[in-house]
């Protein structure tokens, strides 16, 4: 009993305690530093937005973001899922992101919230719910009290319940930094007067709401105090922020960019990427934001657009699936070592540049006796040989940064990629293939007969008519045609404003269309016959993401808004059907009987000998077993056409494999240097634009047959080789400079099994295709086989010391290296 009570006053000691060791943390700032609890820091954050991955993946993510060398995760909020209907709220699951910032904080890290609420994002609508564009006499984004009443409720909605949860460092939680709206400098001028008044508005409306933590607002030149303006972009080094106080932050590095159905996929490379930050943090930069550190996966109908993808992995430093995306994500974490060196004299010395010419400029800082340098070069051609005189000479590659610690010990450059490449494959999971189909044609006879809920004498919008619960919305009429009226050689004209058509005349289809990202409006125009009598059109549009940026992109029009709808017979004889009487119907019925759900659905699914394929409008299901092991699982979905897919109910968003990438403008091989573009260093030339679909561990059960795939298909597919596959790191490779330690691993419960490649010297090539060079050192095997095989881990040290002095000394050598990993 004695002990009992001891050990209750003891914890009754420790909880009183408690406010004290969670003591609420002071931040504060100045145009050098962020200033936590006095200490001036600079922050390192990534950008991992919770709804794109599960919440069996948020621990996993931040750790490797935290071994990553970041010191802060950043989110936005994504209102349409939080509020997807005025008043009710949902924060369930992966929406559930006051359990996102815990997990932050309990990994030690901080927290950056950016509400918005107007996201971008290429998020479905910039993240706004459907209903708030449906409000009478509103207008988004814009001095309006209607919709400044909602996003202050929203708002301080979100702060509320940070605070409950004491998120905010000034409570003891990790959100060091919140944001208010989000680049509305880049399209305010479109909003005139109004524009600025609500920006002001939005200040002190984010002021009222007491974070007692600094307030930001990106891309705002005019953000007023104590607002700080920051800069997105691919590099924001010439940027100064609009208050000499402010801190000069960077809320996102784009360090790669996201892909639309149709694209290819965009990469940005290592050196370019840390070249912006060694850059940004050379010119004074004081926070830096990967965006996205991980970009994850556009499940349901969340991807923006239109025609936004379903994979937003955005050739982030972790991959889609979680997995680390090397060489990137160890090029950045060295990158933050070498920076943070000189975290003490960047935010609080004295700085001094000296040019050399030909775009290389030396920038020391200084304070007492302490230095610290970043060495650039920022011509996108010349490399350069600075001489320091007693500092050392450097050889500073075209378009990189050298960081020199105390100015005369190179410890990073931004081109010199040391870090190691990893190739993930794709392999069959045993099992799960050779799946066993059944399928169910989509019930389409009320549409097929004109038969809709409601009706009007107009071409609706088909956003704020379906309030955007589903992709798709059926119009349809009907047109009496008499003996004497031509019914040959009638074409059926449709203008729509997207994003995809499908029209039927009589039951009968007649084709499809759709526009592209940058023209989304089309006119479809197909011959139809008519028959004496009633005529049925029925036309079927489906939107495939709403737009998510641009100035008034809320009022973008979608589906066959206004039309026309015309039959051009004869001569050009034309009937204008725009103002028939239209009948009309939200959504598909498989949605609505859930035939994605197996929970619910059983019955009515045909199984035959023969699979059905090609077929338009029609439902798919195999069950299959949980594929093994703890490697992320994805299925390849070639062969289908368009449409949603799900795993046991829940979606894993869009499918459009027959959409194919441009078969130009691919390379094997990308330049670092000089600006970048998304055009730049594109992949996947010819392929569908997406093959493969995250299909999270946290979807699936069991191992036996118990797990339930369903695909829509609507333009017609063949699901034959639809098959499930696990990503993993097989083979590990890994470029050392001369005196440079080369660090290779293999995932958690594998071993280096193989040396598959090693030459000090002068090799060529690259992971997957390694060759010698002239110079090739004997013992380049023997030497990394010594050291690595056997081993999860291993460091080889690219020198004279480990290889030998006399080969090939006379030119500067590096060491290649390719390994397996195995279980
Ligand atoms: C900043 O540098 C000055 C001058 O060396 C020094 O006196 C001061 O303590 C430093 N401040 C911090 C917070 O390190
Ligand atoms: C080099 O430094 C000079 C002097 O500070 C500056 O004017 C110039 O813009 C710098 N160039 C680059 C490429 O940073
Ligand atoms: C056939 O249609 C035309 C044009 O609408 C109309 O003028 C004519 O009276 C119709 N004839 C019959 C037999 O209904
Ligand atoms: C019908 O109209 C189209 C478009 O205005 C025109 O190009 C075409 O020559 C016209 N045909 C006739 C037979 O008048
Ligand atoms: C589907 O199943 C869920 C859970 O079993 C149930 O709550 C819901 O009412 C069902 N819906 C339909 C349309 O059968
Ligand atoms: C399941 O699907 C069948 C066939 O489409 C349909 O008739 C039935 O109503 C659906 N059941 C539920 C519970 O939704
Ligand atoms: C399935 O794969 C086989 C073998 O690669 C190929 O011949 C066939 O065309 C594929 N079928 C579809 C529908 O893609
Ligand atoms: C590597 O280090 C050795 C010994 O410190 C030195 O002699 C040599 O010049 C260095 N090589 C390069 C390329 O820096
Ligand atoms: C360096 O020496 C090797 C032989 O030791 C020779 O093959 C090679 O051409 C030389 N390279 C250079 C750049 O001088």
């Amino acid at each position: 009993m004695a002990a009992n009570t001891r050990i209750k006053s003891l914890l009754l000691v420790i909880s009183l305690s408690l406010p004290f060791l969670c003591s609420s943390m002071e931040v504060g700032y100045d145009s050098n530093a962020i200033i936590i609890n006095g200490e001036r820091r600079i922050v390192f954050s990534g950008a991992i937005h919770y709804p794109r991955s599960t919440p069996e993946m948020w621990p996993d993510l931040i750790q490797k973001a935290k071994d990553g060398g970041l010191d802060a995760i950043e989110t936005y909020i994504f209102w349409d899922q939080h509020e997807p209907v005025r008043r009710r709220y949902n924060f369930e699951g992966n929406l559930d992101f006051v359990k996102f910032f815990k997990l932050i904080q309990e990994a030690g890290l901080y927290g950056v919230l950016r509400i918005g609420p107007y996201v971008c994002a290429e998020w479905n609508y910039g993240g706004f719910p459907m209903w708030l564009k449906n409000m009478p006499d509103i207008q988004l984004r814009t001095d309006n009290e209607v919709y400044k009443n909602e996003m202050q409720t929203f708002t301080a909605k979100i702060v509320n319940m940070c605070k409950e949860a004491k998120l905010f460092a000034s409570q003891g939680g990790p959100i060091i930094i919140a944001q208010i709206e989000n680049e509305y400098g880049n399209i305010m001028s479109h909003y005139g007067d109004a524009g600025k008044s609500y920006i002001k508005w939005c200040a002190q409306m984010a002021q009222s709401l007491n974070t007692g933590v600094p307030w930001i607002m990106c891309q705002q030149n005019d953000a007023p105090q104590p607002m700080i303006n920051t800069c997105n972009g691919y590099y924001c080094d010439s940027f100064t922020p609009n208050n000499p106080k402010s801190p000069k932050m960077f809320t996102e590095n784009w360090i790669g960019w996201f892909k639309k159905w149709g694209e290819k996929d965009p990469h940005r490379t290592a050196e370019d990427s840390a070249f912006a930050v060694a850059r940004f943090f050379q010119l004074g930069g004081v926070f830096n934001n990967y965006y996205m550190y991980h970009g994850g996966t556009n499940f349901g109908r969340t991807s923006g657009g239109p025609y936004i993808a379903t994979s937003y992995d955005y050739d982030a430093p972790l991959d889609e699936y979680g997995n680390l995306n090397q060489p990137k994500w160890g090029h950045f974490k060295q990158l933050h070592a070498a920076i943070k060196l000189g975290e003490k004299l960047l935010t609080n010395g004295t700085v001094t540049t000296k040019e050399f010419g030909n775009g290389v400029n030396l920038t020391m800082y200084t304070n007492g006796g302490e230095r610290f340098c970043f060495l650039s070069n920022t011509d996108n051609a010349q490399d350069a040989t600075i001489d320091l005189g007693n500092d050392g000479k450097y050889l500073v590659p075209a378009w990189s940064v050298s960081i020199l610690d105390g100015c005369n010990k190179e410890v990073f450059n931004t081109a010199k990629v040391n870090a190691q490449t990893s190739i993930l494959a794709k392999k069959q999971a045993e099992g799960a293939n050779q799946l066993t189909w059944s399928w169910s044609p989509e019930p389409m006879r009320d549409t097929m007969q004109g038969k809709g809920r409601f009706r009007a004498k107009q071409l609706l919008e088909q956003k704020q008519t379906t309030f955007d619960v589903s992709d798709y919305f059926w119009y349809m009429t009907s047109v009496d045609v008499n003996e004497t009226t031509s019914s040959k050689d009638v074409v059926l004209h449709v203008e729509t404003s997207g994003h995809v058509l499908h029209a039927f005349v009589n039951k009968k289809f007649i084709g499809n269309q759709w526009g592209t990202a940058g023209n989304l409006k089309f006119t479809f125009e197909k011959p139809v016959s008519l028959k004496p009598g009633t005529n049925i059109i029925t036309l079927l549009s489906a939107t495939v993401g709403l737009p998510n940026y641009g100035e008034f992109f809320d009022s973008q029009p979608t589906g066959i808004a206004g039309g026309p709808v015309l039959l051009v017979g004869d001569n050009n004889v034309t009937t204008d059907l725009s103002s028939n009487r239209w009948s009309y119907k939200v959504g598909i019925n498989g949605e609505a009987k859930r035939l994605f759900d197996p929970l619910n659905n059983s019955s009515g699914w045909r199984s035959t000998k023969e699979l059905a394929t090609g077929r338009r409008m029609t439902w798919y299901r195999a069950s299959f077993k949980a594929p093994s092991g703890t490697d992320p699982v994805v299925v390849d979905l070639k062969g289908m056409g368009k449409g949603q897919a799900w795993v046991n109910g829940h979606s894993i968003g869009r499918f459009w494999p027959s959409m194919l990438a441009d078969e130009n403008g691919c390379s094997d091989t990308c330049d670092y240097r000089g600006e970048y573009k998304a055009e730049k260093c594109v992949t996947n030339c010819g392929n569908p634009s997406q093959r493969w679909y995250h299909v999270p561990r946290s979807f699936l059960k069991g191992d036996a047959d118990t797990n339930t795939l369903v695909l829509f298909e609507e333009l017609g597919g063949n699901p034959q080789n639809v098959s499930f596959q696990t990503t993993s790191l097989e083979t590990v490779c890994g470029y050392g400079y001369e005196n440079s330690t080369l660090e290779l691993s293999c995932k958690d419960g594998q071993t280096i099994s193989e040396v598959q490649f090693a030459s000090f010297g002068d090799p060529t090539g690259k992971c997957g295709a390694f060759n010698t060079g002239d110079c090739d050192v004997k013992v380049s095997v023997s030497q990394v086989e010594k050291a690595c095989v056997g081993r999860q881990t291993c460091s080889i040290e690219a020198s004279a010391q480990t290889f030998g002095k006399d080969d090939c000394a006379n030119i500067t050598r590096r060491l290649a290296v390719q390994v397996s990993c195995e279980s």
